[in-house]
């Protein structure tokens, strides 16, 4: 399968649950992929993928504009170019609204929206030169529909929404597609983040899996095959959506 052939992405969470699959498929489509989280050097599946010369990783803080720079000079140093942005980085925090310290709030905002726009725009302002490109943010079925315990996370992917939709406004003159998925609950770290060490923790995420209409937790890849959908050609038409990805969460 070719359907990124040619293509250069750039993949932030890279070594999460979802980063790590979507940088094996983006690769086994045809990109070539500078992946990059918050630790020095890959770890698992992605330090094996980055042995081929198709892969580079980047570590770092992707909320240092330092980090973000490296990110985009290693796409262009490496690969020549950058075509493809699939902002996958994210942090969740499971507090009540009225618990939520300023702090708290400040990080899960700097990560999921501050970082995601200034990595899209300094990837932006290199895809103006070529012609165009694609830029992927993954939001959260949480910034549609509300949940308990969810504010802080659920305002800021309501927020990287509409960066998506912003976006594809203002770049649309540019050849650059911008569009969101929102994905349910996926089975990765995170909800393990969100629910903690409750003594109640297996109902918790039974009563979570409960909430979709299928009834379970997506697996990783399943929202990583729209990010790649979107980032590839044959979503030339596609710009300005926010697609849930959600088990039938959203229809209900
Ligand atoms: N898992 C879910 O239920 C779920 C649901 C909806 C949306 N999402 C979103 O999907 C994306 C991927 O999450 P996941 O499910 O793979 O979870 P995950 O926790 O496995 O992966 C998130 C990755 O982001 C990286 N990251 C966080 N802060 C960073 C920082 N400051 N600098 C660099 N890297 C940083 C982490 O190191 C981690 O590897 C996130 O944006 C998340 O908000 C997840």
């Amino acid at each position: 399968m070719s359907r990124l052939a040619g293509k250069t992405a750039i993949i932030s969470g890279a070594l999460g649950g979802q980063g790590c699959i979507a940088v094996e498929r983006f690769l086994a489509e045809g990109a070539k992929v500078i992946a990059s989280d918050r630790a020095a050097a890959p770890t698992g599946r992605v330090a094996e993928l980055c042995k081929a010369s198709s892969c580079v990783y980047v570590g770092g803080d992707v909320c240092d504009e330092a980090v973000q720079t490296a990110i985009v000079a290693a796409a262009l140093e490496r690969f020549g170019r950058v075509d493809v942005l699939f902002n996958n980085h994210g942090i969740i925090l499971g507090k009540p609204f009225l618990e939520t310290a300023a702090s708290e709030l400040d990080a899960v905002w700097t990560v999921n929206v501050r970082a995601t726009y200034l990595l899209s725009q300094k990837v932006a302002r290199e895809m103006v030169k070529t012609g165009g490109g694609s830029i992927v943010h993954n939001s959260s079925i949480g910034g549609v529909v509300a949940f308990h315990d969810m504010t802080a996370y659920g305002a800021a992917k309501a927020a990287v929404a509409h960066l998506a939709r912003a976006m594809a406004a203002d770049l649309v003159g540019h050849g650059i597609r911008v569009n969101a998925i929102c994905p349910g609950a996926i089975d990765t770290q995170m909800p393990r983040n969100f629910v903690g060490d409750h003594p109640e923790r297996e109902a918790i995420f039974q009563a979570i899996a409960d909430k979709h209409l299928m009834k379970r937790f997506g697996r990783p890849e399943e929202p990583v095959n729209l990010a790649l959908f979107l980032a590839s050609d044959e979503a030339s038409y596609i710009t300005g959506a926010v697609i849930p990805v959600d088990g039938g969460l959203s229809a209900i």
